[in-house]
Parts: C-alpha cells; sequence; structure tokens
C-alpha cells in the first residue's frame, strides 16, 4: 500500500472533489452530438440539419416539427388542437392562460427532457415548464411563441419497499402524491392545496402543514433526478453533486429541469390530520394579531405538530380575518399551542379531524380558476407590532381599488417558526438565508398581498397600489427593528429579485454553481421565465422588489 504524508492526501482529495464535483462542459461541447447520444439524430431532419442558414424567427416552428417527428403527433400540441386550448385553461391565473406558446411539448420520459433541452440549445427556440401551474404571472411557466413543456406524462409515483422514500415526477400535484401515499400511512412534507404542483412549490421551497416538525418541502428531498445544460440526467444529493443539492432546495428553476424527486415520507396513518378556520371580525382583528404572534412562539417551545395561517381580506367592503389552524394528528383542539386563541371570540370555527387529501381538496375549492392573479410577498422578523401596522396599511390602502371588478384582495401571514429555520439547517442547508433569524432566536413572518381581478385594464391600478402597501409595510418592519430582507419565491410577484433578498453571499454562491453546471447560461437565457439568478422576472419595474 502506497503511502502520502497527510498533506498531500488533503490536497489530492480536494483536488479530487473539485474535478468529480461537477460535469464541466468544455468550450467545445458540440450539442448535435449531446443529442445524438440520446437518441436523436439532427440529420434526419432536414430542417434542423440547414438550421445556421435558416432563419431564426423559425427556430420554433423548426423544433416543435422535430420533436412531433420524433415523439409522435400525441406528444406535441399546437394552437388549432382543443388539446392546446384545454391545457391553456389549467394554468389557475388567467394571466398565464394569456400566454399562447408556439406548442406544447408533453415529453413520457425523462430522456425526452434531455432532448428537449438540448434542441432548445440547437435551434435557440427558447422554453418554460408548467408542473401544477400555479405561479400567478406571465412567463412563470408559460413562453410566448416558445414550447411550454408540460409535464402530465411524466407523472409517475413510487414508493420504496421500506416506504421510507416516495418518488414523483413533476406531472403531480399534491392531490395525486397524497392520495397515493395514503393507501400506505404515509405522507410527504408538501403543498395544503390540492392542485399545487410538485415541480414549482418543491423548488420554490414549500411551506407544509407539518412543516414545524420536519421543514419545508425542499428539505425533504433526499434527493433530485435533474436535467442539466448538458442534456444528462444528474443525481443531486448530500454525497453527489452536494453543490447542486445545495442549489435546487430553494433556488427554482435557475440549474436545471427536475425530472424526479426522491423525497422523505413521515408516517400518517389514514392521512388522519385536524384543522380547519376561525373567522373573526374587524373588532377582534388586533386581537388575532396577537393570538397569531403568540402561537408561532407556543408551536416552538410546546408543540411543533401544530401549524397556521391567518388571512385578513376585504370582501365586498367587508373587513374579514381568517385563522387556519391544522395539526398532524387527530383531536389537535387539545394543543396547547391554540391558547393565545381561547380569548378572542370566533364568529365562526370550522375545525374538526381531516383526512389530508380530502383537506387539500376543500381549501382548493376557495381558490377558482380563470382569474387574474397576483401574489407579492416580502418577509419580518417576528413581530405582533408590524403584523398589526401592516394590516393598518393594507385595509388604508386597499380601498383605491375600490372600483376593480371582482377584486378579492387578502393580506397573509405565515411564520417560519424556530423549528422550521431549524430543520432548514437539515442536510446541508439550503440557500434561502435564514440563519441569522435562527441564530438570533426570532422567527420569521412570511407575508404576502394577494388578489384576483377580472379584467386586464386593472392591472397597472391592482399593481401600483400592491406595490405601495408592501413599500409601506417594509418601512414599517424597518422602523420596528424588525427588516428581513429574504422573500419566499413562490409567494412572489414578478417585479421581485428573489435570489438577491437570499443575501450577498448566498447569490453569489448560487452564480458560481450555475456557472459551473450550466456555463452558457442556458437555464437563464433559453428559459428565461420566472425568478432568474441576476434579476427579477420583469426587472426595473419601478414597484416594489425586495
Ligand atoms: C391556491 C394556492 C395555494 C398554494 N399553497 C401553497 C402552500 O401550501 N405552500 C407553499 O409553499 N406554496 C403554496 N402556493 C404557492 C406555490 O408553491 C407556487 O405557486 C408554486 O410555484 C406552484 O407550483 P406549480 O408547480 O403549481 O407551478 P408552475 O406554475 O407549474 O411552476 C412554477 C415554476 O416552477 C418551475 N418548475 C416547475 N416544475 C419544475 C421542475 N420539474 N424543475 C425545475 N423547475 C420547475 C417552473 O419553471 C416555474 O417557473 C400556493 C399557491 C396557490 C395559487
Ligand atoms: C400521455 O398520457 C395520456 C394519458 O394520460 C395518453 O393518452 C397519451 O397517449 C400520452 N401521450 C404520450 C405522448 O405519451
Ligand atoms: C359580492 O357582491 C356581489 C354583488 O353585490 C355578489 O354578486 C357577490 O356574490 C358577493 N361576493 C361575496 C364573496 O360575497
Ligand atoms: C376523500 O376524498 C375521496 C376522493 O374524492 C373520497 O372518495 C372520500 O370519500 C373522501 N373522504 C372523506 C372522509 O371525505
Amino acid at each position: 500500500m502506497l503511502c502520502f504524508p497527510n498533506q498531500l492526501l488533503l490536497l489530492l482529495a480536494s483536488i479530487l472533489t473539485t474535478v468529480t464535483s461537477a460535469p464541466l462542459e468544455h468550450e467545445e461541447f458540440d450539442v448535435a452530438a449531446a443529442l445524438q447520444s440520446h437518441g436523436f439524430q439532427v440529420n434526419q431532419y432536414a430542417d434542423l440539419a440547414t438550421l445556421s442558414s435558416t432563419s431564426s424567427t423559425r427556430a420554433c416552428e423548426i423544433a416543435c416539427k422535430a420533436l412531433e417527428q420524433h415523439y409522435g403527433a400525441e406528444s406535441i400540441d399546437r394552437p388549432d388542437e382543443a388539446t392546446y386550448t384545454s391545457f391553456l385553461g389549467a394554468y389557475w391565473s388567467a394571466i398565464q392562460s394569456d400566454v399562447h406558446p408556439y406548442c406544447i411539448f408533453k415529453p413520457s420520459a425523462p430522456e425526452a427532457v434531455s432532448v428537449l433541452v438540448l434542441l432548445s440549445r440547437f435551434t435557440q427556440c427558447p422554453f418554460a415548464l408548467k408542473s401544477g401551474g400555479h405561479a400567478a404571472f406571465a412567463g412563470a411557466s408559460s413562453i410566448e411563441g416558445g414550447i411550454t413543456v408540460s409535464f402530465q406524462n411524466l407523472s409517475g409515483i413510487a414508493l420504496t419497499a421500506d416506504k421510507k422514500i416516495a418518488s414523483v415526477q413533476p406531472g403531480n400535484t399534491w392531490g395525486s402524491v397524497y392520495s397515493a401515499l395514503q393507501k400506505d400511512d404515509v405522507a410527504v412534507i408538501g403543498g395544503r392545496v390540492e392542485n399545487i404542483g410538485v415541480g414549482g412549490l418543491t423548488t420554490g421551497g414549500g411551506i407544509s402543514f407539518f412543516s414545524s416538525l420536519y421543514g419545508l418541502a425542499c428539505d425533504n428531498v433526499v434527493a433530485y433526478d435533474v436535467v442539466g445544460a448538458q442534456g444528462d440526467i444528474m443525481t443531486a444529493r448530500k454525497t453527489e453533486n452536494p453543490d447542486l443539492y445545495w442549489a435546487l432546495r430553494g433556488g427554482g428553476n435557475n440549474f436545471g429541469t427536475v425530472v424526479s424527486f426522491h423525497l422523505e415520507t413521515v408516517p400518517l396513518p389514514g392521512g388522519k390530520m385536524w384543522g380547519g378556520s376561525l373567522i373573526y371580525q374587524e373588532s377582534s382583528f388586533n386581537e388575532v394579531c396577537k393570538a397569531f404572534s403568540a402561537t408561532v412562539d407556543n408551536i416552538a417551545n410546546k408543540d411543533h405538530r401544530a401549524g397556521m395561517w391567518l388571512a385578513m381580506a376585504l370582501q365586498n367592503g367587508t373587513k374579514v380575518a381568517s385563522v387556519e389552524h391544522y395539526y398532524s394528528e387527530p383531536d389537535g383542539q387539545k394543543s396547547p399551542a391554540w391558547e393565545p386563541f381561547k380569548d378572542v371570540p370566533a364568529a365562526s370555527d370550522t375545525r374538526k379531524n381531516q383526512v389530508l387529501f380530502n383537506y387539500t381538496a376543500d381549501v382548493q375549492a376557495s381558490n377558482p380558476y380563470g382569474l387574474r392573479e397576483i401574489y407579492y410577498g416580502l418577509s419580518f422578523l417576528a413581530s405582533a407590532d408590524v403584523l398589526i401596522a401592516a394590516k393598518d396599511i393594507f385595509y388604508e390602502e386597499i380601498v383605491a381599488l375600490d372600483g376593480v371588478s371582482n377584486l378579492l384582495p387578502v393580506l397573509a401571514c405565515q411564520a417560519f417558526t424556530l423549528p422550521i429555520l431549524e430543520k432548514m439547517q437539515k442536510n446541508g442547508g439550503n440557500p434561502l438565508g435564514l440563519e441569522d433569524a435562527l441564530k438570533e432566536g426570532r422567527p420569521v413572518y412570511v407575508m404576502q398581498v394577494a388578489s384576483w381581478w377580472d379584467h386586464r385594464e386593472d392591472d397597472a391600478a391592482v399593481y401600483g397600489v400592491l406595490s405601495k402597501i408592501l413599500k409601506r409595510i417594509k418601512a414599517a418592519s424597518v422602523a420596528h427593528g424588525a427588516a428581513n430582507d429574504y422573500v419566499y419565491m413562490n409567494y412572489a410577484s414578478m417585479f421581485q429579485d428573489v435570489i438577491s433578498s437570499y443575501g450577498a453571499e448566498n447569490k453569489a454562491r448560487l452564480k458560481a454553481i450555475a456557472a459551473n453546471y450550466d456555463p452558457t447560461g442556458v437555464f437563464q437565457t433559453l428559459q428565461p421565465g420566472y425568478f432568474k439568478l441576476d434579476r427579477a422576472p420583469v426587472p426595473g419595474s419601478g414597484y416594489f422588489s425586495h
């Protein structure tokens, strides 16, 4: 056996990790050859072979046609087909339904995603990914004139024999996942509404009913299978491509296309849990805000099984607050977490034993499809005073939108409790930049102003007023010493630079990782939608950013 001095061994180890940690792309990377290695021969398609001499305005026409020839007519939907129209109708927000791709591509194997990414590089036709289609703004999971990838035929769900890991493809919604796993008395850490996609929620973070017990959805992904810029299907986990693994846990669509999420399961016999809403009138709002705040601390100190959101709305001129309480076991009313709410009289109380899947279906019913939508968010360090100030600012400013047809504005607040912040440190942590809050022992309140409305003509008015509300809430958080940069990707608007909100250091690290895996910026330029490493989806708008 050879003997090396320790220092040399260390040096060797560090060289080895640098060399093997990433499949670096060489300058001479040949896209056509890579396509060929995935069974796609460029020279079999006349238009592709001559592409360099044809006009780039035909890029998407040529790419869609090649995909259709290679994978069959079933795999491509075009504007003259009923399937295309129904696909557009399946976005939650009408703003996304208004975007018209050149074609929709439905891969039915991960390798077809490799071909799509490489073909986009070859032709320069841009693409977007639609999982559950619940992102609210144009271009998030849609692309005008490009290729929108529908994952509907990549919808596998597999549970390991020991029931510890559920492998879920991005064509699934949380409803389909929960109902499949329920038979085996397990669940995963995912969304709280049936039709939310596994793809978007998990790549942005993912607040679950069980997050104080286990962390966010992204903190419970054991491994990702991801198609990178070179079309290779890589695995990212703690021991394999660890930098990519870290980046994917909240870094959005910037590093690759996830074709399988391997999720750690949690026990949930029969899907049985507990939850429901308490409704309050305006006279109790300040008390509700204080009770919310005290409950966040109670959850940390007394009972991690509990969770909650608070929503204050203006419904047909009436101010109404709703507090959702939920619990990871039946009979959650017994939890000491709710003590602060005992003395606040509710107008109604629907809390009861629930079955996870059915609970998510019920919440779905209050989030109708086909309206214009915005989610617009910020965060601050736990403070009942800022919460109360935010509520006052919201109701003061929102009246400016009185004339907007079918407007339903909501100010929502949720907490990254201390146990959630702790669980974010699992498996090497995530890039969200919340370690300081944890060190200071301050939970983070994730706030969101959301609304739906009917008509495009009102868009600018809605954006202007919501932006003003958030600017004032941000100022209130600064004034109360509770400012926090972080913006939750899954609740952010197109005007927000989410990656910058993770902090300069994490942003630099994310960019370095992307530069390594994707040196030509495929996921920045050929997949231009959503929160990019260096910009908001709609940069420089002047509206509130972060
Ligand atoms: C009614 C409602 C309820 C919600 N409830 C919750 C909740 O309980 N908890 C929570 O945390 N959030 C919640 N959200 C926010 C939600 O997480 C985001 O809207 C999320 O983006 C939706 O995911 P999706 O797959 O449906 O979205 P899509 O619009 O399909 O995708 C959003 C983004 O994700 C990217 N993406 C999708 N699939 C992949 C993939 N396979 N690989 C790489 N990138 C991908 C896309 O590029 C796109 O930019 C809710 C939203 C709504 C409207
Ligand atoms: C996709 O799945 C549907 C059924 O959900 C099937 O009818 C269709 O043929 C599949 N398409 C492809 C391209 O595999
Ligand atoms: C609001 O008022 C309008 C007309 O007065 C009515 O049609 C609608 O159902 C009301 N909406 C709610 C949520 O109460
Ligand atoms: C839950 O939903 C399933 C599927 O829709 C349904 O069959 C079942 O009866 C529901 N269970 C309860 C308890 O509501």
